[in-house]
């Protein structure tokens, strides 16, 4: 298994490039199987994760073709006819997201058969809202030895769904089975995250009628048919606020391009809020920071426009070195803290009780051998690198590789004393979220 090895203390100092966000761009490759027609999906961000989910479309019809043009990295997707509405248990199981392919094939071919995901290391995460979402535009649902079966031989019905709190992945999933379903179907608590609102504008392009996505009440009215278009994926705020993160870290200026200040904007102000500067621009951002020590603040998770459990992770590597203690409640996910022990490991002084982390800041940080356990956990592990003394060396990276692209290449562009330790490929290289 690969590691990746950071020497801390250099400063960060120049420009990063953000890719297209892994969030959307899965969501957006499961709605190419809505239609007979190529969907091409610009901006495309080359991960584990989207590596993975083509080769799930594959085998139920897609050709999956990747492009690397003069504008950047693209992939497009054809499915003529679906070939199996059958996606197993090993799939699905090493990527969550397999799952949104379930109300696609319902939706195309009246039938699926497809594995429960499972718990993964952040939570339970159940997939209960997407099934009663499924269930009330129609499909027959019955769960079997960890499978789900959906049958809607005589194809979904437009419904009022009200969930009973805010899912992104149950919004995400409804629309993708509503927009071919018969007659009118309103979400209502629906999620407000951007990439909700990249998949509606993907879906229109391809003749849906979906309004009012990125308001909790989102209106699809059914169409019979949808066509092929070319859709730019959205910014990965996740990766941009990643890099501000480290930025304010290290300290010195980095401009985060191909990106979009207001989808991190809870994070930029708690970010100023500890002292660092925040420049916003039109296609960007600009974060700098000169020396002085960062002081502690506060952070709640929530739901969009509020601060990104994905971002959690980060925020707490920023807290370990501030001046006096910082309280992070992580409210979306039930146990999203497990970075918290390696950051120990370097020197980090947490206490963590229930969904409550008491980050005290401390002088300084000293480099080991930690353990990556989620995605968003492996690169917390990677900025407080950046600046604990000596060597930290970060393992099992492969959660680190299923989101952030050329991680390495980036950070190194601006300074940073970053660099892969390549290993044998494991056979247990789980990963799920
Ligand atoms: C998406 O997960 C993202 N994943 C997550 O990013 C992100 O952390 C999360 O949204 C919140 O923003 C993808 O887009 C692939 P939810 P999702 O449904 O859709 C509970 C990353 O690091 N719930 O909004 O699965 C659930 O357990 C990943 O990139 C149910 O109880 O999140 C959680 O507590 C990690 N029943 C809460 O709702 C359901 O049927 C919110 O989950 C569905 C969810």
């Amino acid at each position: 298994m690969d590691r990746i090895a950071i020497v801390g203390g250099a400063r960060l100092n120049g420009s990063i490039p953000i890719s297209g966000a892994k969030n959307s761009a899965i969501k957006l490759m499961a709605a190419s199987l809505l239609t007979d027609e190529p969907l091409r999906l610009t901006n495309m961000p080359r991960l584990a994760d989207t590596r993975f989910l083509g080769h799930l479309l594959t085998r139920l019809g897609t050709m999956v073709d990747d492009r690397d043009t003069e504008t950047g990295p693209e992939t497009i997707l054809h499915t003529p006819e679906i070939v199996s509405s059958f996606a197993p248990y090993d799939l699905v199981r090493q990527m969550r997201a397999s799952f949104n392919v379930l109300g696609p094939l319902i939706a195309r071919t009246g039938h699926a058969k497809v594995s429960l995901p499972g718990g993964c290391t952040i939570g339970a995460r159940p997939v209960d809202l997407h099934l009663q979402a499924l269930e009330a535009l129609g499909a027959k649902i019955d769960l079997h030895e960890g499978y789900v079966y959906a049958t809607a031989p005589r194809g979904l019905q437009g419904a009022e769904i009200t969930f009973p709190f805010v899912s992104v992945g149950a919004t995400e999933h409804a629309m993708l089975a509503a927009v071919l379903a018969k007659g009118v179907t309103t979400l209502k608590v629906s999620a407000c995250e951007p990439e909700i609102i990249d998949l509606a504008d993907c879906l229109n392009k391809m003749g849906a009628r979906v309004e009012g996505a990125g308001t909790p009440t989102i209106t699809i009215t059914g169409v019979d048919k949808l066509h092929g278009t070319t859709h730019a994926v959205i910014t990965d705020r996740i990766e941009a606020g990643t890099y501000a993160v480290a930025a304010a870290m290290a300290g010195g200026e980095v401009r985060l391009t191909n990106t979009r200040a207001d989808l991190i904007e809870a994070l930029l102000q708690k970010i100023e809020e500890a002292g660092a500067e925040v420049e916003r621009l039109n296609d960007g951002v600009i974060i700098r920071r000169n020396g002085a020590r960062l002081k502690a603040v506060d952070v709640d998770t929530g739901v969009y426009p509020g601060f990104a459990t994905d971002l959690q992770a980060q925020f707490m590597a920023l807290m370990t070195l501030a001046d006096g203690e910082s309280v992070i409640r992580e409210t979306i996910f039930e146990n999203r803290f497990m970075h918290a022990p390696e950051l120990a490991r370097l020197g980090a002084d947490i206490t963590v009780s229930g969904g409550e982390a008491r980050v005290k800041g401390v002088e300084k940080l000293e480099g080991a051998q930690v353990m990556a356990t989620d995605l968003r956990a492996s690169v917390s592990l990677v900025i407080a690198g950046l600046v604990a003394s000596g060597e930290t060396v970060v393992g099992r990276v492969y959660h680190l590789d299923r989101g952030f692209e050329r991680l390495e290449e980036k950070l190194g562009a601006c300074g940073a004393n970053v660099r892969r330790i390549k290993g044998e490929p494991s056979a247990d290289a789980d990963f799920e979220d």
